[in-house]
Parts: C-alpha cells; sequence; structure tokens
C-alpha cells in the first residue's frame, strides 16, 4: 500500500491505543519495547549526554518519563544510575493503566515509581522533577494534547532542569527503514505483539522536524538527528541542583 507523508495520519490509531486489544499480545508489545528502544531510541547516549552529568551535580536526581510504556527506559536508568553510584527517583507515567500494570509486575528491582495519571495532575500536586522525559510519546498526541504535554513540561521541570522528548520523524524513508528493521524479526522476536504494525503506523502519525517547530515555545528547540528521530527539547539554567 502507498502512503502520503506530506501530512501526519491522525486516523491510523494504534492497535495497543484500543481499550479492547487482545491482553496477551499488549503484554507481549510492552515486554518487547526494550529491544526496540535499544534498536531504534539510543538510550545509552541519553544517559552518557543528558542523565549522568546531571546525576553528578545533584544529591538524588529526580527524573519522570512521560507516557513509560512498559518503563524499559525507567529501568535502564535506574540500573546505569545504581551501576555508577548516584541516587535517583525515577518515575514512570502512564495514562494507560495496563502499561502501568505490567510495568509494575516487571520492575525487577529497579526500584520505579509507577503512577497512572495525566501529567496535569502531577502539576496540580505541584510536583517538581529535574529531568523531563518521554520517548515515542508526542505521534499519539492530538495538537492539544501536545500543547498540554509540553505547557505540562514545563510547569513540572526545575528551573535547573532538563525536557527531552524523543521521537520519531515522520518520513518515507523512515517507515521503510523501520519496515526493514523489523521485518526478520516479525515470525520470531516480534511475533504476537504490536510492535511492526503499531511503528508503521507510529511512523505515519508522526511529525516532523519543521511541525514539531510550531509548537515549540521560545527557548526549546527541536533537532532531528539519523536516522529519522527528533528531539523537542527545553534545556534550564546549567548552575548545579541540589
Ligand atoms: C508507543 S508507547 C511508548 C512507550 C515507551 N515510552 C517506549 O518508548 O517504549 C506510548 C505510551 O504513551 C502513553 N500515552 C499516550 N498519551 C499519553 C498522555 N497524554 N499521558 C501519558 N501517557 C500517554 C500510552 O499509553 C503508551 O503507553
Amino acid at each position: 500500500m502507498k502512503f502520503d507523508f506530506r501530512e501526519r495520519d491522525v486516523d491510523a490509531i494504534e492497535l495497543m491505543d484500543d481499550p479492547h486489544a487482545d491482553a496477551r499480545m499488549l503484554a507481549r508489545t510492552y515486554g518487547r519495547f526494550g529491544l526496540l528502544n535499544a534498536l531504534l531510541s539510543h538510550p545509552g547516549r541519553l544517559y552518557r549526554r543528558d542523565i549522568r552529568p546531571r546525576a553528578a551535580h545533584t544529591q538524588r536526581l529526580r527524573i519522570l518519563d512521560i507516557g513509560a510504556g512498559g518503563a524499559d527506559l525507567c529501568r535502564f536508568l535506574a540500573w546505569r544510575l545504581r551501576r555508577d553510584g548516584f541516587d535517583a527517583e525515577i518515575t514512570a507515567l502512564d495514562a494507560d493503566e495496563r502499561a502501568i500494570r505490567w510495568a509494575q509486575a516487571h520492575d525487577r528491582g529497579a526500584g520505579v515509581t509507577y503512577r497512572c495519571a495525566m501529567t496535569t495532575e502531577l502539576v496540580a500536586a505541584g510536583e517538581t522533577y529535574d529531568v523531563v522525559l518521554s520517548n515515542h510519546v508526542l505521534h499519539h498526541l492530538d495538537r492539544a494534547q501536545l500543547r498540554t504535554v509540553i505547557g505540562d513540561s514545563r510547569r513540572l521541570v526545575a528551573a535547573s532542569g532538563l525536557i527531552s522528548h524523543q521521537d520519531i520523524a515522520r518520513s518515507r524513508a523512515a517507515y521503510l527503514l523501520y519496515a526493514g528493521v523489523t521485518w526478520p524479526l516479525a515470525r520470531t522476536a516480534l511475533a504476537d505483539s504490536f510492535i511492526r504494525e503499531d511503528g508503521l503506523m507510529s511512523v505515519r502519525r508522526s511529525y516532523t522536524v519543521a511541525e514539531l517547530q510550531e509548537f515549540a515555545p521560545p527557548g526549546w528547540s527541536v533537532r532531528g538527528s539519523i536516522p529519522a528521530r527528533l528531539e523537542l527539547r527545553w534545556n534550564g539554567d546549567p548552575a548545579p541542583i541540589g
């Protein structure tokens, strides 16, 4: 099938977002996010570039992952920080209680805090974090939800903090790349999950760098990186926090 990549395909609804999605396939999808993120999301680079330097200047680094899904990124950061001797408090937030239930049951000693809530509830509670991040969430959001998440991220982050929302950048090349990378795994590692089908829909739903720039408030930046990644970012006052 041929798709037009000039516009976001907002009618492409991911199977995992269906409240009646098959529970076994959904669980397997959460379980496979780690593999997918290891291939596509560069969690090690995020840790080295953004998390570790901040942890070195903070007594107890507070991290919020919005739309954490299976929370593999949270667990990865928890284990890296612990390995390097840093203290941290990591919150995995998701609006979908199925994701939070799965993630909580698979914490494996990481010590992450799991919360089923919207960002607005955290803002109302007056919570703040040193790092607010998300991965593969922006494309789930419509324009109004995106504005809410951007505004709430800013309210939730400390003055010296960092916001990093990372996602796929939409293009035909990204679609073909994802199709190619996941094709050999479709009947093995990714079988009985929504990863391949939802991923292809995600690319079609994703923003481009130029589209996201329209949403970026003053002081924020949007940058793309190869292959097919983008980051919406806000960097606070670099003064040490704690
Ligand atoms: C594709 S998954 C990504 C999961 C994880 N961040 C990862 O990289 O593997 C997107 C997740 O975002 C959650 N989500 C979507 N909109 C949200 C919102 N407004 N607030 C919190 N979570 C949201 C969904 O429930 C889903 O679990």
